[in-house]
């Protein structure tokens, strides 16, 4: 199987996780995706969807899957998305693809976050894939300067513009070996929008494709 069949299997097995009749929660990404392809085909037993991208929201409504605005949902069971790298503990590096931001807030409402990766994306140690971090424009030389005294090397993300208007700052070489205080320390400084380690708020369950078949962790 090829990475891209993985990431289709991983996708597949998600629908396993998906109640009757819910709203469900839809992240970002090239595994994602074919989740909502897969989605797309059980879409008369969801009640919609709620998306973490303007990508997503396209695809889910040329779908035909109905997109609801998040503060109009009082209940979201469950979080279907990628990662980039996601460890034993189900922490994760997030945002390569730019929509970090809005997937914490989607994953901070949902009951259960159900992540879908193939193997490439299990690590011990977070922090080979470079970290995003959505950054205010305005506070981008004071956000890098206080990065470099973290140890990370930040590299502007260029050409790129955030659903929400702002910048990715992609911080390479980070020890990463406190996910959870690391989370903590970006997130507090001021400009930092949002930090792709989702550790404070990991998944709960890890679909993972691998070449001997789907395996399954919480
Ligand atoms: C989007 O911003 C990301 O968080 C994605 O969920 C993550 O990068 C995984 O993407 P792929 O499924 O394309 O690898």
């Amino acid at each position: 199987m090829n990475q891209d069949e993985l990431k289709k299997a991983a996708a597949q097995a998600a629908l396993d996780h998906l109640p009757d009749d819910a709203v469900i929660g839809v992240g970002t990404g090239s595994t994602v995706n074919f989740f909502i392809d897969a989605l797309a085909a059980r879409k008369h037993r969801i009640a919609g969807a709620v998306s973490s991208s303007e990508a997503s929201t396209a695809r889910l409504k040329a779908a035909g899957i109905q997109v609801f605005d998040l503060n109009s949902v009082n209940d979201l069971p469950v979080y279907v998305d990628g990662a980039d790298e996601i460890t034993a503990g189900l922490a994760m590096i997030k945002g390569g693809g730019g929509a970090l931001t809005r997937e914490k807030i989607v994953a901070a409402v949902a009951r259960k976050f159900v992540c879908i990766a193939d193997e490439k994306k299990q690590v011990a140690l977070l922090g080979k894939f470079p970290l995003p971090l959505e950054v205010i424009p305005m506070a981008r030389s004071y956000v890098a300067r206080e990065v470099v005294r973290l140890g990370g090397q930040p590299i502007l993300r260029e050409g790129f513009t955030t659903d929400n208007g702002n910048i990715i700052l992609d911080i390479h070489n980070l020890q990463i070996l406190d996910p959870v205080e690391m989370e903590t320390r970006l997130s507090a400084l001021t400009g930092v929008v949002m930090c792709g380690l989702f550790a404070r708020r990991p998944a709960d369950v890890l679909i993972l494709a691998t070449t001997s078949g789907i395996r399954t962790s919480t």
